[in-house]
């Protein structure tokens, strides 16, 4: 029996470009590959920065490129380090979680951030450095911050002067709904530095992210840019270059969003079907995970060890910051008949768990 991971925040093999991309990275050396293959600009391939310049309305140097959004997590951090707390979401993606040493946290629910409790945490405390937000598809929920809600944020941040990082390496993987404007775009990006990434919309192996800062930041950057790798790997960036300039995204983003969207709607099935009224999960209409909450008193932890022994695997919630009985979910990675035998093992392993924890429960109230 071949395990299933429910764990990999991957896309599909069958979601990669992999023709397309192997010609564009021909051309785009052969083209341009004097200039792609020596040091170049510490921020990035100069034709991607105006590239992405012109697609989000602002100059290029404004723009860095990095191998990887995470990477200009670290950057935008660095650049403001020391200017107060961070805030992040609770649940959030894991791996912010680990990299800062401290943080103060605003609940997710349905509809995206918590405005009610972000302002008692902000009344709360000293100036935060940044507010750290994953409005679209967020990662671990799959939940997307309502448009009313973005709206009283960005302008939240610009009456106050509050400065937000929106990670949105999701946005575009929409299959469902029509899509919300960033909080950049609501806010104008005078504090809003707004980050994407081509991960989930072309490969997570060419390692190309970017990120949007107010243009003082990008100057200042330059050297600890310079000192981190002196330039960011330029082939993947000139390969991407060339991946859009052929106009390949829209019709790569519908190809995936049917692959996704085949695969999430297999997952709702499965659990309608096996935990049907005994647990809740989220419905996202785009990305790569939904959110899973167990009964009360389950122990997400204890059931990764049945459930990787009944052959399927997930990333417990409180790995995220989540409550002890929820669970992430990636829909991306398995197929969908995968995705539903997947989802029928969680449901033969969570079975003695709840019954041991329903037993004690009821030993304790005796
Ligand atoms: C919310 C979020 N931000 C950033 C990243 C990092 O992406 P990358 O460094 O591949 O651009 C991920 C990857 O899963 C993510 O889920």
């Amino acid at each position: 029996m071949s395990t299933i991971s429910f764990a990999r925040g991957v896309p599909a093999p069958e979601c990669l470009p992999i023709e397309d991309l192997a010609d564009c990275a021909r051309t785009a050396i052969e083209r341009d590959g004097a200039a792609a293959l020596l040091y170049g600009h510490t921020l990035g391939y100069q034709p991607l920065r105006e590239w992405l310049g012109e697609r989000h309305d602002v100059e290029p140097a404004r723009v860095i490129v990095t191998n990887g959004s995470l990477q200009a997590f670290h950057f935008v951090l660095s650049a403001l380090a020391g200017a107060g707390r961070v805030i992040v979401e609770r649940p959030t993606y894991d791996r912010p979680r680990r990299i800062l040493s401290s943080f103060d946290e605003v609940a997710v629910d349905d509809e995206g951030l918590d405005l009610g409790e972000l302002e008692r945490v902000l009344a709360a405390g000293g100036p935060p450095a940044f507010l750290y937000t994953i409005p679209t598809f967020q990662n671990p929920t799959g939940v997307t911050l309502s448009e009313e809600r973005r709206r009283q944020l960005a302008e939240l941040a610009a009456d106050r002067n509050l400065r937000i990082l929106e990670d949105d390496p999701y946005g575009l993987v929409r299959f469902e709904g029509e899509p919300l404007p960033s909080l950049f775009e609501l806010e104008g990006g005078r504090n809003v530095i707004y980050s994407s990434s081509f991960s989930k919309t072309i490969a997570p192996g060419i390692r190309v992210g970017y990120v949007v800062v107010p243009e003082a930041m990008g100057a200042g950057l330059e050297e600890t840019v310079a000192s981190t790798y002196i330039t960011p790997a330029l082939i993947g960036q000139a390969t991407v270059l060339e991946f859009l300039r052929r106009g390949l995204l829209d019709p790569n983003l519908e190809r995936v969003g049917e692959l996704l969207r085949a695969r999430r709607d297999a997952m709702l099935a499965a659990l309608e079907r096996e935990l049907g009224g005994r647990a809740r999960w989220s419905r996202p209409e785009g990305g790569y995970f939904l959110w899973l909450e167990l009964a009360e008193g389950t122990d997400a932890t204890e059931l990764l060890l049945r459930a990787t022994s009944a052959g399927v695997t997930f990333v417990p919630g409180p790995d995220f910051g989540g409550e002890p009985n929820s669970v992430r979910l990636a829909f991306s990675f398995a197929s969908p008949d995968e995705i539903d035998e997947g989802i029928s093992r969680l449901a033969t392993a969570l079975e003695p768990v709840s019954e041991g924890r329903a037993g004690i429960g009821v030993a304790a109230r005796d």
